[in-house]
């Protein structure tokens, strides 16, 4: 009698490319914090979305240097957005800053913004 035996190997968990959280520039201990938001999307069946977030936000003016953004997506699960900077950044005073979710799945992502 012929047993065969299925030896299961440990698949490495593949590194999560979904880019969750990110971060520019770098911030400065004497920075202070422009804008801190939650910016929340509820989950739509088999679609993904694309969100922008801007700063400063309209009909809101902002004078001071950006010196760091950061994206801290709050799932556990590996399911936060690709976010992409658009257009300003660290440097400058206004900042454009595209997260794009996976499929199905919602947003849930602090944005906080320092500066000086
Ligand atoms: C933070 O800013 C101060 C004042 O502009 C500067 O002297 C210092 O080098 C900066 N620190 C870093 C880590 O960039
Ligand atoms: C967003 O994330 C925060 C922190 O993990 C959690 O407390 C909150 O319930 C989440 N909100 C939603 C709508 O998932
Ligand atoms: C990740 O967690 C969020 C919030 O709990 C949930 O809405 C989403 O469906 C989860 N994604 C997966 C793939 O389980």
């Amino acid at each position: 009698m012929k047993v065969a035996v299925l030896i299961f190997g440990l698949c490495a968990i593949v590194a999560a490319t979904f880019a969750a959280s990110s971060t520019w520039g770098v911030r400065n201990e004497t920075d202070s914090v422009i804008i801190q938001q939650r910016l929340l999307y509820p989950a739509i069946a088999n679609k993904a979305q694309t969100v922008y977030f801007d700063l400063p936000a309209s009909k809101q003016s902002n004078s001071k240097i950006i010196s760091a953004i950061y994206l801290l997506d709050q799932f556990q699960n590996s399911t936060g957005p690709t976010n992409t900077l658009v257009w300003g950044g660290p440097g400058w005073t206004y900042a454009s800053v595209q997260l794009r979710t996976s499929t199905s799945i919602g947003l849930n992502v602090t944005a906080v913004v320092y500066g000086k």
